[in-house]
């Protein structure tokens, strides 16, 4: 039986951040900028201490400034505001970033609010995601963005093809639709009420799962020669008593009849903090006046 292209995001965040890498060097020689990314780390979450190092470590090795605010999780709210507040004002730091979740007694909206909309590279500010509604120029959320460029390395234009964007949410769900809106494909948002999501499912010629369920979507969901793009990430105990990370999707059945799929690990995973310093780079000639360069990943 024929078998998906395997979408190799590992490999184009690589390339996308190199190319990063050599325009950051271009904005340092030519105007004296380096882009500064603030990643505020609350509490001692561990999957969030391993992202915080990584979004780090990438933002140094692609030239940027990096600054680490790390908070115990007894912070106050004011507390919390007040870093945020002492981040906006500071010119070194175009970027800022609040890595979620936040524990509960801290209410994660107000805090969203408070960072500036320029700075906000996550693209979780109401303003950006209204302008993302409308097609304005603001900050889109990376994990969105980066699914996009995996769609279009793929498959070209998207204008005309059915969507079925899985889960709902602000950071995913949301965006994304809103996204593929803007490329002209014909989009449908399903989540956890819809009532036949395997036939929406069947309908569409590119399927992005982001609902949070370990290999939900199976082959016979999918139409023959999909693309799909896998956005899980979930830890579960295997058969042999291993621990294994999975998608949304399950991928043995789903290879199987889809044209392209998205591994996990490999696939969206790494393009998300590609993207968020491609975001700190726009926010940081933005900030500056300087026109926002296009990148376009460094030659296979
Ligand atoms: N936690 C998990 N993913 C993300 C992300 O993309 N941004 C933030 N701020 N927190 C996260």
């Amino acid at each position: 039986m024929a078998t998906a292209t395997i979408i190799d995001g590992k490999d184009f965040a690589a390339r996308l951040r190199a190319a990063i890498a050599v325009q950051v060097a271009d904005l340092k020689k030519a105007h004296h900028l380096t882009p500064g990314l603030a990643v505020v780390l609350v509490g001692d979450d561990l999957a969030s201490q391993v992202y915080v190092r990584n979004k780090g470590i990438q933002a140094q090795e692609a030239g940027m400034n990096s600054f680490d605010h790390r908070l115990p999780t007894t912070v106050t709210a004011a507390e919390l505001l007040e870093k945020i507040n002492q981040l906006n004002q500071d010119p070194a730091v175009h970027g800022i970033l609040v890595q979620l979740p936040l524990p509960k007694h801290i209410d994660a909206d107000a805090v969203i609010d408070a960072i500036a909309v320029a700075k906000d590279v996550d693209g979780f500010h109401p303003y950006n995601a209204g302008l993302l509604a409308v097609g304005g120029a603001g900050m889109v959320p990376c994990t969105p963005v980066g699914c996009l460029m995996l769609l279009k390395h793929q498959l070209g234009k998207l204008a005309g093809l059915r969507a079925v964007v899985l889960g709902r949410s602000n950071i995913v769900g949301k965006p994304m639709a809103a996204l593929l809106l803007r490329e002209h494909c014909t989009v449908t948002i399903a989540h956890s009420r819809t009532h036949d999501l395997a036939e929406e499912c069947r309908r569409a010629d590119i399927v992005i799962a982001a609902v949070g369920k370990p290999q939900m979507v199976k082959g016979d969901w999918l139409k023959p020669g999909a693309t799909v793009i896998d956005v899980g990430i979930n830890r579960i105990t295997a058969p042999d008593g291993k621990n294994r990370l999975v998608g949304d999707v399950d991928f043995d059945s789903a290879v199987q009849v889809a044209g392209a799929i998205t591994p996990v690990p490999g696939g969206v995973g790494p393009m998300t903090i590609a993207c968020l310093l491609l975001n700190t780079l726009t926010a940081a000639c933005r900030q500056r006046g300087i026109p926002v360069p296009e990148v376009q990943p460094a030659a296979e």
